[in-house]
């Protein structure tokens, strides 16, 4: 027994040598001390034994049992002391490596001509209102003046929902759900700005879903003259000081009389340029005098009231004011589109 236990000792000494992982380790301790490990079957050799040797090899096994615990103890502290080691060696941060760059966002190109608009208009004392993309035919037509069967509602080529209900083929009904809303029938000075929609095939200046920016004045003895003022400062503010204003007979349903509002080409100065389609003006919205039949229709007394409104394309602002060949760009996930417009000729 006594040699069995030195071979074991001496076994052991030579297994320790070559253990160099955790699992190594576990293997080797049961190996000595699990259930079936040679440790207990020294003990279970015991039994045929005399007293005098059961107590001598009883403690010599007890011995060897405590030495292979506390080697093997400091061997598993010896090896998660150099596997964490090796772990941090790896992971080792280098402060002096340059941080990861934080991209800081911008607007979108269209948001920022649309908050342009704002931000002028607000100064001169109009609210933001806004009101829903899909809307009642009642508001988008009906009561602007264009019954049912009205031959200008095909120039609006509709997406209908049911027979009353559609997505919005222009921002006008603002101006309705507007004048309804005031129930005292005061003054008022608004712009919606706001998304719509209509049954166009997509190409470079048609998109089935676009932007425009509306305005409604409404008070007492308004006159073109008015128009014309307001159409020249926003004309100036957005394209440069030295662009002039121009009012081109047209025709709305909801205004009497209508215009075309056109700005001196900002590029060529008027002499003709592929801008302006060497016309020398650039046409960037329509408006007009409120119609009668739209006031009264909101309960507004066309006796005693009278208006403008104006609808602007908001692409087609931002298409001329940076340069923009292609309305469906505004549409693409292009970051470009979010950038300072340094690089706007790219597009
Ligand atoms: N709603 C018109 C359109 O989509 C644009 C417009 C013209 C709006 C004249 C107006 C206006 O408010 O007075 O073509």
């Amino acid at each position: 027994m006594k040699d069995k236990i030195k071979s074991l000792q001496e076994q052991l000494q030579d297994k320790i040598k070559e253990v160099k992982t955790l699992k190594q380790l576990n293997d080797l301790k049961t190996e000595y001390l699990g259930k079936k490990g040679c440790v207990t079957a020294l003990t279970a050799n015991m039994k045929d034994l005399t007293l005098e040797e059961k107590k001598e090899i009883g403690s010599l096994i007890n011995k060897f049992k405590e030495d292979v615990t506390v080697l093997l103890e400091e061997l598993q502290s010896k090896i998660e002391e150099e596997e964490l080691n090796k772990k941090l060696e790896n992971e080792k941060i280098d402060i002096t490596l340059p941080g990861l760059e934080i991209k800081s966002g911008s607007p979108h190109i269209l948001e920022k001509m649309i908050e342009e608009v704002e931000e002028l208009m607000i100064s001169m004392g109009y609210d933001v209102e806004s009101g829903p993309e899909v809307e009642k035919d009642l508001y988008n037509f009906e009561l602007l003046n264009l019954p049912k069967g009205h031959p200008a509602r095909d120039a609006q080529d509709t997406f209908y929902i049911t027979d009353e209900l559609l997505l919005r083929s222009q921002t006008s009904p603002v101006q309705i759900r507007t004048m309804l809303a005031n129930k005292e029938k005061t003054p008022i000075r608004i712009i919606c700005p706001g998304k719509t929609y209509r049954r166009d095939d997509d190409d470079a200046t048609h998109s089935h879903q676009f932007t425009q920016i509306e305005g409604l004045l409404v008070d007492k003895d308004i006159s073109l003259a008015n128009l014309k003022a307001t159409f020249e400062i926003i004309a100036k503010k957005l394209f440069g000081e030295n662009v002039k204003a121009r009012f081109r007979s047209s025709f709305y349903p909801f205004t009497e009389p209508s215009v075309e509002l056109d700005i001196s080409c900002f590029n060529c100065g008027g002499k003709g340029c592929n801008i302006c389609k060497e016309t020398g003006w650039i046409t960037v919205g329509g408006a007009g005098i409120v119609h009668p039949n739209v006031l009264n229709n909101c309960g507004y007394d066309s006796e005693k009231w009278t208006g403008f409104a104006f609808g602007f394309g908001a692409e087609r602002l931002a298409m001329l004011k940076y340069g923009i060949k292609d309305v469906r760009t505004f549409y693409l996930n292009d970051l470009r589109n979010c950038d300072t417009f340094n690089r706007r000729e790219n597009i």
